[in-house]
């Protein structure tokens, strides 16, 4: 597949215009048309997809990462632009879900009922399985949790029959782009881990080369230990390039950099990965 994928939502941004939030949006154009990845929190969306000059109503269909609010929150607002929509999930993506850190305890799920956005046209098509949404184009499916040392993050917790339990967030799915050059793989927020994704994507795919990884990895609140663990299995696949972002944080990023030096770059808003090439943000909007 040949595809350019444009990030719209994430954390920080570079120059005047477009602007930043803490969540996770691409838009990927396609051989096989537009397609949305994630929508972030809901703040940025529509202003970013305006300022680089991504048409929202021109999108096959929209795909969610996993249920959090950080991408999620800007699907109504994108509904109004796209109409009726299929949106692809896991099938566990309306969870009553909340985040602990802090001392408080904020609701982290999707910020609106399902009915609300099925009145606005969201048609969702939910599944656990590994799936094609178009020719070369896949989403990973529920991701097993194999290593021993990607252990999820402890703050996040889910409502059951009024009982609060641990959330290893089972709805977390990744991206697969199936190319010439093997396989890209975007990461929504990677509370699945990693070295889980990226083996469940050779697995399912049955393609052993991983070109290039970009997204959210989640090594920024891990352990030191944990990092480094996952960080050492990266290393392993052989990767051509690394852009992180989101839930990366700056401690690991530096560490990847030190790792997979010019192979490594930061993949924020504005931010184009293609098929042969990288433009970083700082120069995004002088790209095509
Ligand atoms: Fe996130
Ligand atoms: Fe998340």
């Amino acid at each position: 597949m040949r595809f350019k994928a444009t990030v719209l939502c994430e954390n920080t941004v570079f120059g005047n215009g477009p602007i930043a939030e803490h969540g996770w949006s691409v838009f990927l154009e396609t051989d096989a048309g537009n397609f949305l990845f994630d929508t972030g929190q809901g703040k940025a969306i529509i202003h970013n997809a305006n300022y680089f000059k991504k048409d929202l109503s021109s999108i096959e269909a929209i795909m969610l990462s996993h249920h959090h609010g950080d991408h999620t929150g800007g699907l109504l607002d994108v509904l109004d632009y796209t109409g009726e929509k299929v949106v692809y999930a896991h099938s566990d993506i309306f969870r009553d879900a909340y985040n602990t850190r802090y001392r408080r305890m904020s609701y982290a799920g999707i910020p609106y009922r399902r009915e609300v956005l099925e009145g606005k046209g969201a048609q969702f098509d939910l599944s656990r399985d590994f799936r094609q949404i178009a020719p070369g184009l896949y989403l990973t499916g529920e991701i097993p949790r194999i290593t021993p040392y990607e252990k999820g993050d402890a703050y996040l917790v889910i409502k059951d029959n009024d009982q609060l339990r641990s959330d290893p967030v089972i709805d977390d799915q990744s991206l697969i782009i199936e190319t010439e050059d093997g396989l890209f793989i975007i990461l929504g927020c990677c509370h699945a881990g990693i070295i889980n994704t990226l083996k469940h994507a050779v697995h399912v795919t049955g393609q052993k080369r991983i070109h290039t990884v970009i997204g959210g990895t989640h090594l920024g609140p891990v352990s030191n230990e944990q990092r480094e663990e996952s960080i050492k299995a990266l290393k392993e696949f052989n990767i051509e390039r690394l852009g992180v972002s989101h839930c990366t944080g700056m401690k690991a990023c530096m560490r990847l950099y030190q790792e997979f030096g010019e192979k490594f770059f930061f993949y924020n808003v504005g931010a184009i990965v293609d098929n042969e090439n990288v433009y970083v943000s700082v120069f995004a909007s002088n790209t095509k």
